[in-house]
């Protein structure tokens, strides 16, 4: 009898184990949210698909680049959803599945970004704050209600209140310091500047205004949202509407 028990309990115990891994396994996604190497973060509920990037536009390369100017005045207009992962996609959407390679290149591939919205008025999304996971061109709900005005706590720039949408670039040092060594620093900031980039021109070419705006209180703002302690953030770029001086 006693032999029963003892096999009894083992069967059970693992039946445990097992079950409760397929269990996390099966709902970790609306849980936590990994994108490649980034740290897990927080999710607050399911994710939010965007619709598929374009990859034609009707606005040449050699006019966007000409019109491209820092925008500071936003109208108060909400910014289409589709229009927001464009922008996301421009930053770091995926454009090689087979080898998750972005619209940016990254050092070694090893991919240190991350991109956060700070969403007050985009069409058929409500206002919080988000992370962008390029793995499946979606939205990954971190904060909800009025994120606009935690952000402006940490980004003191005022005319980043009339923006509709905030985006924020963060940079992750230490993973590329086991790697790439003293050049770590350098290899992040030069890669926030080619999302940057991408995020300027894309803007630009759908009729959107933004601006990189690097003074901000990175620690504020990591409390603001629990941003994990591995990112800095190193951009935030308000875009909206331009107004009309
Ligand atoms: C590294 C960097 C940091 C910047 N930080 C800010 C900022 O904190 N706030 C801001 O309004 N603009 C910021 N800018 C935008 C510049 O002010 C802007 O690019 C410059 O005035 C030239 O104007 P243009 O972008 O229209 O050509 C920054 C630009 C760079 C490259």
């Amino acid at each position: 009898m006693k032999r029963f028990f003892f096999f009894f309990g083992v069967f059970a115990f693992l039946l445990l184990v097992v079950g409760g891994s397929f269990a996390f396994w099966k709902l970790s996604p609306f849980i936590f949210a990994r994108s490649a190497s980034a740290p897990l973060i927080a999710v607050l509920g399911e994710p939010v698909r965007l619709p598929a990037p374009s990859v034609e536009g009707t606005v040449s390369l050699e006019e966007t680049l000409a019109k491209r100017r820092s925008v500071r005045a936003f109208e108060n207009r909400a910014v289409p959803l589709g229009h927001l992962g464009q922008l996301l996609w421009a930053a770091q959407g995926i454009t090689l599945p087979e080898k998750g390679y972005r619209t940016a290149p990254s050092a070694m591939s090893t991919y240190p970004l991350r991109v956060y919205a700070v969403v007050e008025s985009v069409a058929d999304l409500p206002p919080g704050f988000y992370a962008y996971l390029p793995e499946n061109h979606s939205l990954i709900p971190v904060f909800s209600g009025p994120a606009k005005e935690r952000a402006m706590t940490a980004i003191r720039q005022p005319w980043i209140l009339s923006a509709p949408v905030v985006l924020i670039i963060t940079g992750r040092y230490e993973q590329l310091e086991a790697t790439l060594g003293d050049t770590a620093r350098f290899c992040v900031d030069a890669e926030t500047g080619h999302a940057s980039q991408n995020v300027y021109l894309q803007a630009t070419a759908l009729g959107l205004g933004t601006v990189s705006a690097g003074g901000i209180n990175g620690e504020a703002l990591k409390e603001a949202f629990s941003i994990p302690a591995e990112e800095t953030p190193l951009y935030a770029m308000p875009v909206g509407y331009p107004k009309q001086e």
